[in-house]
């Protein structure tokens, strides 16, 4: 089984509304009230697709969201059953600042085909597609480095890694700067981050470091379609997350997860831009209509492009 191509303009169309309805929040400094607009446009939307939906990576859990919470079931439930990861402004701070990098995003699998993230941070390291074993989230950041230079034929110094800003990756950015690999720093938004390695334009060769869990879902899906690899570990450091976990299913808090074992089989991914960025336009209004322009990725059927679309403001 496959997910249907027909599917594609359908969720292409939700996240599209999704960044609109964010958009009139952009620059407003209220992350809250671009994240809401977003939330209730993107569920309005997905309930209308014919589908038995099943959030599996949402707003949490239903005391503290009280919608596309995890376990919500959207659509209008006569057609195929699938899981979805929402996230429905993916840099909230791009969106309240008006900075580059603020999308919306959703990714689909078929029924028990997404893994169930935790909401904890992960560790995660992606690159283009390598051979097996060439790189892998054990290794030490100096072979990792050292076997994707010999493997692109590349010295060190001519590598980019992409990295969150954050004080906990002090250690590696310092290595990099030993090593005098390129550093392209982000201060959020590691969705695109991870999403750089799939495409020679974006001029990253590996995106590594700990961010969201539930981003580190999203962003395999679209990697998978591209053939990159990713592998992610979960960081359980405190009681709470640990049982939550449990109630999970998870017994083993250090494994760490091939692309394959977070999402299987066919999958559909996509991101719409509130605000430009190197991979998305921004929305832009004209009149009674607004442009949206959406990365999508569709595994089985090879589709990953960018679309551009042109449709009423009030439909
Ligand atoms: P939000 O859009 O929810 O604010 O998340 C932005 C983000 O930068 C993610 O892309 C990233 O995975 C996570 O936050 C990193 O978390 P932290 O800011 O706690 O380091």
């Amino acid at each position: 089984m496959t997910i249907d191509r027909k599917y594609i303009d359908q969720f292409t169309n939700v996240t599209s509304k999704a960044a609109l309805a964010a958009s009139y929040f952009v620059g407003k400094k209220d992350k809250i009230a671009a994240d809401k607009a977003a939330v209730d446009s993107m569920r309005s939307e997905l309930n209308k697709i014919n589908m038995i939906g099943e959030v599996v990576i949402g707003e949490g859990s239903l005391d503290e969201a009280p919608m596309l919470y995890t376990g919500e079931i959207l659509g209008i439930k006569n057609g195929p059953a699938f899981d979805i990861a929402v996230d429905p402004v993916e840099g909230t701070n791009f969106v309240a600042n008006d900075l580059p990098g603020g999308i919306a995003v959703l990714a689909i699998g078929e029924k028990g085909n997404l893994f169930n993230a935790p909401e904890t941070y992960m560790n995660k390291i992606a690159t283009g597609k390598i051979d097996k074993g060439l790189i892998d989230l054990d290794y030490p950041l100096e072979k990792n480095i050292k076997n994707l230079s010999e493997f692109k034929n590349k010295d060190a110094s001519l590598l980019t890694v992409c990295i969150l800003d954050r004080p906990r990756h002090k250690t590696i950015v310092d290595k990099l700067k030993d090593l005098k690999v390129n550093i392209k720093l982000i201060t959020d938004g590691d969705v695109l981050g991870a999403l750089y390695v799939s495409d020679p334009r974006y001029n990253v060769d590996m995106f590594i470091g700990i961010g969201g869990g539930p981003e580190g879902v999203l962003a395999a899906c679209a990697l998978d379609a591209y053939n990159c690899h990713f592998q992610g570990r979960f960081i359980f450091d405190n009681e709470k997350d640990i049982n939550e976990a449990k109630l999970m299913g998870i017994t083993d808090f250090n494994k760490k997860y091939e692309l394959n074992e977070i999402v299987k089989g066919d999958s559909l991914f996509c991101a719409s831009g509130i605000t430009s960025s190197e991979v998305l336009n921004s929305i832009i209004i004209e009149g009674d209509k607004f442009i949206s322009e959406t990365l999508v990725t569709h595994k089985s059927s090879n589709f990953k492009k960018v679309v551009k679309c042109v449709n009423p403001i009030n439909e």
